[in-house]
């Protein structure tokens, strides 16, 4: 679990964006530590996922919207905090995307990433990155940008970029249930296999990496990657 609430004592009432928002999972987390007044967004560009979070998870306190992250519909300077969990690497263009939550977000401000990367992760952690790399693949074949994911020291060289003051690096494991969640998606791969890629050249080799996940998973297990959250106050 992440505890935030020590980086958010400083949030004052007003808009908070959760970029990539799928169902609202990270904007829950947000929403457990900001202070009363936050106004939590969830944007996300799939317009069918949107319905989908209106549907579990509408009326609890966040909204959700169809939207771009290129293309923030929010005025300069208007945001108390810009947060994008596990989707930078969901997006080409992933510069524009950060300097598009620096504009919205007001100086001194509160910006946050957190994303999953790939190296020294522990076997079962491994297993999780063979799974992630493969529904990336599957991901790409149906039309949908998906990279892989980083290193850890290349997301950091990423954001280091950008103009952000009092910086916070917290490395996260994630709670055992989450892991269990994994191994529900683990059943779904070759099934995923079969119908994204059946007749391609890559079908062979996809689902005989899906196998071996399988195989590993049911062996060894599966845990989610150690995560990498950046937070850091936008330079006044
Ligand atoms: C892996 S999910 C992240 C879910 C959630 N934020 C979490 O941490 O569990 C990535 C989401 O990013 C969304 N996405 C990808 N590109 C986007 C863009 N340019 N603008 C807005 N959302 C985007 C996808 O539709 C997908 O729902």
């Amino acid at each position: 679990m992440l505890h935030l609430k020590k980086y958010f004592q400083d949030v004052n009432p007003g808009i908070v964006l959760d970029i990539g928002t799928r169902f609202g999972e990270f904007a829950f987390t947000l929403a457990e530590a900001l202070p009363e007044g936050a106004h939590i967004i969830g944007i996300d560009c799939n317009a069918d996922t949107i319905r989908q979070a209106n549907e579990k998870n509408g009326g609890k306190g966040i909204e959700f919207r169809v939207g771009n992250a290129e293309h923030l519909d929010f005025a300069n300077n208007s945001c108390e905090l810009a947060a994008m969990s596990n989707t930078l690497h969901h997006i080409e263009n992933y510069n524009a995307v950060l300097n598009e939550m620096l504009r919205v977000l007001r100086p001194g401000g509160t910006f946050l990433i957190n994303e999953m990367y790939s190296d020294n992760q522990n076997e079962k952690q491994q297993i999780h990155f063979a799974q992630h790399s493969l529904e990336a693949k599957l991901d790409t074949i149906s039309g949908n940008f998906h990279r892989v994911t980083w290193k850890r020291d290349e997301i950091l060289s990423i954001l280091s970029k950008f103009p952000l003051e009092t910086v916070h690096i917290i490395d996260l494991l994630e709670s055992p249930e989450m892991d269990a969640k994994l191994a529900v998606k683990t059943s779904s791969l070759k099934s995923r296999v079969e119908r994204l890629a059946s007749g391609t050249a890559a079908y062979a080799e996809l689902m005989e990496q899906a196998n071996q996940i399988e195989k590993r998973v049911s062996q060894i297990g599966i845990q989610r990657c150690t995560q990498l959250v950046y937070i850091g106050k936008k330079k006044v």
